[in-house]
């Protein structure tokens, strides 16, 4: 599959999954969700005290709606219409249908500028670099960017440990998932060349862990804007 079809699927999937997606979140049947990874991103949000937070790919808003509650301004932008619309409903912040692509053509929409922005699970594609730059002018010089992705050890599974696209099928979750989803896999050593070169400045790399087993359940990049 070329890389243009690759994108094309990986963006209609969400609108295809997105009632299967709301489900599968709203009722915390997401594992490593569980486990850790919410928890993980909950607490490296409010450490920071955002004032105005800006959650990328923010799909049916429950990040949104947890930062709100803790009592940010939050804004949710995600490119599946189905998914604004479930996130508009349980209310919380205020969601908007862009793409990546749009958030520097579209960035007056989205009203001042964010000391915090968040992308949980959100960066599946392999056209990064352009969004991190759109997303540098929305961020105040003192705000902060946590990416929280797949951990590039565990998500290779039985791949080559080499950039690429892959598919999901959410097979895990039954027949639940009309679409399967590709996506685009990064190394360690992409991810932390893409944040770079996006202009921002690498502060840490996290890996939240497995309870249990100790296995590593996420990566958890914090940035802040490069001077
Ligand atoms: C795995 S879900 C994560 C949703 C949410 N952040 C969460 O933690 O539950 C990935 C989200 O990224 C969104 N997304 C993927 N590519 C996008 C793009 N190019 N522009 C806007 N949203 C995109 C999808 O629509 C989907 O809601």
């Amino acid at each position: 599959m070329s890389r243009e079809r690759a994108e094309d699927a990986l963006e209609t999937s969400w609108t295809a999954n997105a009632a299967a997606w709301t489900a599968v979140v709203r009722e915390d049947r997401i594992a490593s969700r569980v486990a850790g990874t919410n928890a993980a991103i909950v607490s490296a949000i409010t450490a920071r005290a955002p004032r105005r937070l800006l959650d990328v790919g923010c799909g049916e808003g429950w990040l949104v709606r947890a930062c709100t509650a803790a009592g940010a301004a939050a804004v949710g932008i995600d490119i599946s219409a189905p998914l604004i619309d479930a996130a508009t409903a349980a209310g919380g912040g205020h969601f908007v249908v862009m793409r990546y692509d749009e958030l520097a053509s579209r960035r007056a929409e989205l009203g001042d500028p964010f000391d915090l922005i968040v992308c949980n699970f959100a960066v599946l594609g392999e056209s990064l670099v352009p969004m991190l730059r759109a997303l540098r002018e929305v961020a105040t010089d003192d705000g902060a960017l946590l990416i929280q992705t797949v951990h590039p050890w565990v998500a290779r599974g039985d791949a080559p440990y080499a950039d690429g696209w892959r598919t999901e099928t959410f097979a895990g979750f039954g027949n639940a998932f009309p679409a399967s989803m590709p996506w685009f896999y990064r190394t360690l050593g992409r991810w932390i060349a893409d944040v770079r070169t996006g202009g921002w400045q690498l502060e840490a790399v996290d890996e939240p862990l497995h309870p249990e087993t100790g296995a590593p359940l996420s990566l958890l990049l914090v940035a802040t804007p490069m001077r």
